[in-house]
């Protein structure tokens, strides 16, 4: 088969054929498809779409194209489940969410991605931990989830590596933002997981994926529908992105605002309602409770009582990151040479949330090219929430750069991207509708 015949079909709007999409996947994972191929057809679909029959070829194949975990024999006694976010700015939710539903009894092996258009990645940020391995050999994490209940990691070269391949792809190539490519690049990874369930993060607004609140709607839908087509038990919660999720956007600074809240010590309300939510939907998905308030309460305790820090803080030393880190982030964690508070006066109404992420790009937190190398201490903290009345004293954000050049770069950006007025304004409701199978 000529690989230029199947991008030639999808430029002009035809159904690629079962073996077209398995020619597309094997060249992906052996990599004897070249990277300018590969993105004219993810060019290709991203204009013309994919139906539902070859968007669930892609996502079987992609989750197929290395190993898949089985944890049938791992004598576990509870579900294996996780969450998937469709990707956001500020969104630590994982490194809450994976110990807090360890310490209420679920088994959570969360492969994560790494930065993606501008949107941030786990494993990138997971790696601001000194030590930290995010790519464990499989016994390893296996040993992790079986012991500690959690185990958040990157993808491994053996895992979805078709995905891992085109993921990296169509992070510089403008080719995020297609229902069937997330779709497939999300299950791919969590089918191959072995997973029992999957509760989806669908964020809406202007940092998601989706421009509109229809289209993440849509999202959700194809996600949960193919996840059926592999037996995988998948709901969605529908999340605000209309502004950075907590006080902080940025890697090495998502982790410190995540060591806080498991702290109990600082929890964004904004934050702690998402996490919750997806949590208590894990609880529910899996059957381990009946009751949303029961499973509201049981997550809130698993943080109240310190039990999800403990469970983080086994899985730091077990991935070979510092002993005791909860406790002491910022012995470990790298800090930005500059910093700079951006101040307005007025209230702050609207932020265009992408450009928010393409600032942290700008600074240097986020990749513009395959493999590029990140500083990881760099972002924005003290980041104001929609509502908040700004002056002299309460700064849009914190700006923490490599140099004084960067930072003025970043304010202007960061300026840019800020709507502030006269009147007061109030955000909308973070937690928006469950949507389910
Ligand atoms: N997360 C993924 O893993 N893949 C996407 O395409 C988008 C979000």
């Amino acid at each position: 088969m000529l690989f230029t015949d199947v991008i030639r079909a999808k430029r002009d709007g035809a159904e690629l054929s079962p073996e077209q999409i398995r020619f597309f996947v094997h060249g992906l994972a052996d990599e004897s498809l070249p990277a300018e191929q590969v993105s004219s057809l993810a060019m290709a679909v991203f204009l013309n779409g994919m139906t539902f029959e070859e968007a669930a070829t892609l996502t079987i194949g992609m989750s197929r194209s290395g190993t898949v975990l089985d944890w049938s024999d791992a004598g576990l006694d509870g579900p294996v489940v996780d969450k998937h976010s469709t990707g956001g700015v500020g969104d630590k939710v994982s490194f809450l969410l994976a110990p807090i539903a360890a310490a209420c009894g679920c088994f959570v092996p969360m492969i994560s991605g790494r930065g993606l258009g501008h949107t941030g990645g786990t494993t990138d940020k997971a790696e601001a931990i000194p030590g930290y391995n995010t790519a464990p050999d499989f016994e390893t994490f296996r040993n992790v989830v079986k012991s500690v209940g959690c185990a958040v990691i990157g993808q491994t070269a053996d895992l979805a590596p078709a995905d891992r391949r085109l993921y990296a792809i169509r992070d510089v190539t403008a080719t995020v933002e297609s229902i069937p490519l997330i779709t497939a690049s999300i299950l791919s990874k969590k089918i191959a997981a072995g997973l029992d369930a999957l509760v989806m993060d669908v964020k809406v607004g202007s940092g998601a994926f989706m421009p509109s609140h229809d289209k993440s709607v849509d999202l959700a839908r194809s996600i949960i529908a193919t996840a059926a087509q592999a037996d995988l038990r998948t709901s969605a919660v529908l999340t605000d992105m209309n502004e950075v999720l907590g006080t902080t956007a940025g890697n090495a600074l998502e982790i410190a605002e995540s060591m806080a809240y498991l702290r109990n010590e600082y929890r964004d309300s904004r934050l702690d309602d998402v996490v919750m939510a997806l949590c208590a939907e894990m609880l529910l998905l899996t059957g381990m409770e009946s009751d949303l308030d029961k499973a509201l309460d049981r997550c809130g305790q698993a943080v109240t009582s310190g039990k999800a820090a403990e469970r983080f803080d086994e899985m730091c030393v077990a991935l070979g990151g510092p002993a005791g880190f909860v406790a002491n982030d910022g012995k470990h964690l790298a800090q930005a040479p500059v910093t700079r508070a951006v101040h307005a006066s007025g209230f702050l109404a609207a932020v265009d949330v992408r450009a928010v992420g393409n600032a942290i790009i700008e600074l240097g937190g986020g990749r513009r090219q395959v493999g590029e190398a990140l500083d990881l201490s760099v972002g924005f903290s003290d980041v104001a929430r929609i509502g908040t009345l700004l002056d002299g004293e309460t700064p849009l954000a914190v700006i923490h750069a490599a140099s004084d050049d960067d930072a003025a770069l970043a304010e202007r950006l960061l300026l840019e991207a800020c709507t502030v007025q006269e009147e007061a304004t109030r955000a909308a409701p973070v937690v928006h509708e469950k949507i389910s199978g």
